[in-house]
């Protein structure tokens, strides 16, 4: 152990007396003391250049080997090509949206106009001298129980339409059309080309499916329309604005 002024000999700036600031500041004016490193605060000395570079080459070679691995920066991990959700395991409610009952019916009714359109052509205009017109008919327009009877059972002989007389031969186009497909064709030919009768529900289209059956098999002709079935099919006629469930067919139960 030395005693306090030999140690205070050998490291002079752990003497308490000595005021260090102040033997750096007399030093201010020798020009040693510039090129002294200046200090700095705690946290804001000057970082080492090696640091800087080091960073620098990291940053680069990281970022390269990132970039080149392709997916680091896609999202090609996160979805799946040709991924499908599966089932539920609990039944989900289908919401299906209520839709007008004229629209819905025409939109159905022009797909099972196709079965129609080669002979009475897309406009309903037919063809003349053979294929009658369905715009501006009154078989189309008058008592919907003939012109069931007409699609479902097909009608031959001499008949008039809108001023014309034809006398040919249409087969049983129609006999295989459900109820809903019957009331959406009918619908749809009432009121297309500037035709503007009533709504055919499919509850009208199967009491005539039931008529017909009724009736027995074979062509209807001008003479029997006329005599036995000129009557509006029964059923209450529907407004054309009329919410309709697209599964059921049924108006939807108003909200109040
Ligand atoms: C192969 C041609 C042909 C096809 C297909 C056809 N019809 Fe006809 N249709 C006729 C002919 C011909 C007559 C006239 C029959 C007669 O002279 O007795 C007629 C008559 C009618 C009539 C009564 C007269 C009139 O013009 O209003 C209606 C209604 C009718 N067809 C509706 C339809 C509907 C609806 C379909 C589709 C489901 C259809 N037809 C498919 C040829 C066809």
């Amino acid at each position: 152990m030395s005693d306090s002024s030999s140690s205070s000999d050998l490291r002079p700036d752990l003497e308490e007396s000595i005021n260090v600031p102040e033997a750096h500041g007399a030093l201010k004016d020798d020009p040693a003391a510039g090129r002294e490193k200046s200090l700095h605060e705690n946290g804001m000395e000057a970082v080492s250049l090696w640091l800087v570079l080091i960073s620098a080459v990291v940053v680069l070679v990281g970022g390269s080997v990132m970039g080149q691995g392709g997916s680091f920066f896609g999202y090609g991990e996160l979805t799946k090509d040709g991924y499908m959700r599966g089932k539920s395991p609990v039944p989900l409610p289908t919401v299906a949206v209520p839709e007008p009952a004229l629209a819905f019916l025409q939109k159905q009714g022009a797909k099972v106009y196709s079965n129609c359109s080669s002979c009475h052509q897309p406009n309903g205009m037919g063809q003349t001298g053979q294929f009658p017109p369905l715009a501006g008919s009154e078989w189309v327009l008058g008592n919907t129980e003939k012109l069931a009877l007409i699609i479902h059972n097909g009608v031959a002989g001499q008949i008039e339409v809108a001023g014309s007389s034809y006398n040919g031969n249409m087969a049983a186009v129609g006999a295989n059309l459900s109820a809903k497909e019957l009331s959406a064709l009918m619908t749809y030919i009432r009121t297309s080309w500037g035709n503007d009768a009533s709504i055919v529900t499919p509850g009208m289209a199967a009491a005539a499916l039931e008529i017909s059956k009724q009736r027995g098999g074979g062509q209807t002709n001008s003479e029997e329309l006329k005599k036995s079935h000129d009557k509006m099919l029964p059923g209450d006629i529907l407004a054309p604005d009329t919410l309709l469930d697209p599964e059921t067919w049924e108006p939807v139960a108003s909200e109040e």
